[in-house]
């Protein structure tokens, strides 16, 4: 492979006039905007490293400074100036320096480029460009974004937008920030070897990938996980970037986490939110992951006092939901029908359609109908809800949904002579007359006036009782949603976490709920489960419950890598979780994610976004 200094020193000895002009690397500077934005220069020179339809990109000499990027794209719409550009071509132009956001949203960061070439001077042909190669040439830092990411918990700190990476225009740092790095490298050729696909291709066919370099993160599927790092903050996975759409038309091949792939050279841009490679052409698949997922090994026991829990969004499920025997065989074959099932996202009995319906009695029963069916018969679930108020919690508009348990009523039932709350009832915590703690409303829903549940999902508890007489509490939660969260790598830093502070309200909600039964019985059993959507890393959040619960992935020892249930651009990430009190933590506490979705093969082919778990439990 031709090193760096011999593409520079092949410059300067080929073009003897090229240091009287300007190179690349004054326009890139060091910072991550142009000292020239604005100008428009002459005799700028390189040699054409890739070209596009409104695109070619221009590689000059490397400078021994790795801050200053040494590739620039040249944007023009002139099939005449494109159409006289070949790759290899070594040019002189005239062209104005921009700073250049790709789509409207302004917490894009800028791409510096040249706009409206002229003087476009042929210096000489076939001149080869040496990509860099990632992992031996330059490599990814793989903690943080930005030195903007202050705070304890890092890129996932609250509040976020404290400050703004164009406003700052900092010099970079590329071998301790991710975003730094990728800036030094914005316009330059690059060849990401041994690709491993992260995610599967977005609708546009674009997805993330790391390459052969150090990784933090690394899990047993090959993608990566959101992890605390070494220094005690949360490592954003900056080693990755996302193969966009290749620049001669072709199109990428369907990947799945944990796919690898044949070498992408490309360059790279920053464009709709991220810093992208635009590959040459389309890579090829070298090796797909076992798509066939084993079962959990989590088996419900004959035992009353040991309970399996599974815990499983299921995404917006109507009665008619093509996913519906899907997620009823998944329960079967996959989660090996827990003795409780916690679901979100259950709909109305109209689905989506708004017309003030919020009974969900059929599309429950249609699931555990399904279950029964899928289970020759064996598993014959009841299952418990609470009706929302109409339009009030949040989700797909006409959806209504809510949390809802399936049970086992051989295993437990429902403390006898509980009175149901509605959806405007708040349950409470009290001494009943056998000097039991009991709910007021069985189920019940936690303060549901509370504005911490505004356009939110309300936890539904309930208390149980095994045939032996004992007793435990569940809590099954949706927290409010992410969606509009801005761009890991974006402008604002640290991100903005949309609603963050909804979703730390829910948890000091339950969090004091939780309080309010320990108070009165600290060996009280006590679950809560569901779809927090947050990270166990955004720590602020889950601050509140702290004091009182363990969450079962730790009790239970699952490697940090493993601890996930969703993946989300470059991340696996923790999205659910299980909680249990003191009382069920020292019964020991089995947990396992079973990655029915997002091993799948296909983005289509999901039942649901979200992965369930299982876990095992003594409540006695
Ligand atoms: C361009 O870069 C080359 C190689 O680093 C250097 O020798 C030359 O002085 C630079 N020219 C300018 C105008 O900075
Ligand atoms: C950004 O920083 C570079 C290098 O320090 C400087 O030349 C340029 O003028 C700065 N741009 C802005 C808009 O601050
Ligand atoms: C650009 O190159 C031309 C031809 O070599 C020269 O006449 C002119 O002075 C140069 N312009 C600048 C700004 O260096
Ligand atoms: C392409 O460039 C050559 C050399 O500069 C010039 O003679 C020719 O007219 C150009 N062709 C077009 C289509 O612009
Ligand atoms: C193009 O080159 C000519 C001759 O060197 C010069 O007069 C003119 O200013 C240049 N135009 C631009 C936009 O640089
Ligand atoms: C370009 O270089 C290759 C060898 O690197 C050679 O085979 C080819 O003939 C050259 N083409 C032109 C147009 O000079
Ligand atoms: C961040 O704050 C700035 C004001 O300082 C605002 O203009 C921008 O929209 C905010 N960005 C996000 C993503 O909220
Ligand atoms: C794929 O995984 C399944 C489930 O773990 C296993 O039974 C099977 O042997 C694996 N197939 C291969 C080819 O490794
Ligand atoms: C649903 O509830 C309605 C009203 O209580 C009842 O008429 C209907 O039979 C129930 N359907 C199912 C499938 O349970
Ligand atoms: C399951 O039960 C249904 C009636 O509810 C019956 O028709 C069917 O034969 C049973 N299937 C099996 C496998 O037992
Ligand atoms: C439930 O209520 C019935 C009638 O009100 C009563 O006979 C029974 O003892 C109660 N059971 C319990 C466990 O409180
Ligand atoms: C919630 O507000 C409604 C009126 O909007 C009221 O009827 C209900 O009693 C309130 N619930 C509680 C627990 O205060």
């Amino acid at each position: 492979m031709v090193s760096l200094t011999i593409l520079a020193s092949f410059f300067v000895a080929s073009f003897p006039g090229l240091t009287a002009s300007i190179n690349i690397t004054d326009i890139q500077g060091p910072a991550f905007q142009s000292p020239f934005a604005g100008q428009t220069l002459q005799n700028i020179t390189g040699v054409v490293s890739a070209k596009t339809t409104n695109s070619f990109w221009l590689a000059g000499p490397a400078s021994s400074d790795i801050r200053a990027s040494h590739g620039i794209r040249v944007f023009t719409s002139s099939k005449t100036i494109l159409g006289n550009v070949t790759v290899g071509d070594a040019i002189s132009l005239s062209a104005r320096v921009a700073e250049f956001r790709s789509s409207s949203d302004p917490n894009d960061l800028f791409g510096t480029e040249l706009d409206s070439p002229t003087n476009i001077t042929h210096l000489s042909t076939n001149n080869t460009i040496t990509p860099i190669v990632l992992g031996v040439d330059r490599s990814p830092p793989t903690q943080a974004y930005s030195a903007l990411d202050t705070g304890p918990d890092g890129w996932l700190n609250v509040p976020g937008n404290v400050s703004l990476i164009e406003r700052t225009n900092a010099t970079l740092v590329p071998a301790k920030y991710g975003l730094d790095f990728w800036e030094s490298l914005e316009g330059t050729l690059v060849t990401v070897p041994q690709p491993v696909s992260l995610e599967f291709p977005n609708s546009f066919g674009e997805f993330w990938v790391r390459g052969k370099w150090h990784v933090t993160g690394l899990n047993s599927r090959g993608g990566l996980s959101i992890t605390i790092g070494p220094d005690n903050v949360p490592d954003a996975n900056p080693e990755t970037v996302i193969i966009g759409a290749p620049l001669d038309g072709t199109k990428n091949p369907n990947v799945a986490l944990g796919t690898t792939l044949s070498d992408i050279t490309g360059v790279v841009l920053f464009q709709f939110g991220f810093f992208y490679i635009l590959p040459t052409t389309a890579p090829t698949v070298l090796t797909s992951p076992n798509f066939t997922v084993p079962p959990t090994t989590l088996k419900a026991e004959k035992n009353v006092c040991v309970i399996t829990i599974g815990d499983y969004n299921i995404e917006n499920m109507a009665p008619t939901s093509p996913s519906l025997p899907i997620v009823a065989g998944q329960i079967v074959s996959h989660l090996l029908t827990p003795d409780i099932v916690f679901l979100q996202e259950i709909q109305d009995n109209s689905g989506p359609t708004n017309d003030g319906t919020v009974s969900a009695n059929v599309t429950l029963s249609t699931m555990a109908n399904a279950i029964f069916n899928a289970s020759g018969n064996a598993t014959e679930y009841s299952w418990l809800d609470i009706d929302p108020v109409d339009g009030q919690d949040g989700g797909q508009p006409g959806g209504n949904i809510r949390q809802a348990y399936l049970y086992n009523p051989k295993k437990f039932s429902l403390v006898p002579n509980s009175t149901a709350g509605g959806s405007l009832d708040a349950t409470k915590a009290i001494i009943g007359k056998h000097g039991h703690v009991e709910l007021t409303f069985n189920p019940g829903r936690i303060d549901p006036n509370n504005t911490a549940w505004a356009s939110s999902r309300k936890p539904l508890v309930a208390h149980w009782e095994t045939p032996s007489g004992h007793r435990f509490f569940t809590i099954n939660h949706h927290g409010t949603a992410k969606s509009g969260s801005s761009s890991t790598e974006g402008d604002a830093r640290p991100p903005v976490n949309l609603l963050v502070d909804q979703r730390t309200a829910q948890v000091t909600e339950i969090a004091n709920f939780v309080e309010s039964i320990l108070h009165l019985d600290p060996f009280a059993a006590v679950i809560v489960a569901g779809d927090f959507n947050e990270f166990a890393q955004t720590r602020s959040v889950f601050r509140p419950l702290a004091p009182l619960m363990f969450e079962a992935d730790v009790v239970a020892g699952i490697t940090p890598v493993e601890r996930y249930t969703y993946v989300f651009d470059q991340n696996c990430e923790q999205l659910d979780h299980i909680f249990v009190s003191p009382a069920v933590a020292v019964g020991g506490v089995e947990v396992e994610h079973v990655h029915v979705n997002n091993w799948g093969p296909t983005l289509d082919g999901r039942a649901s976004d979200h992965d369930p778990s299982v876990a095992r439990v003594r409540v006695c």
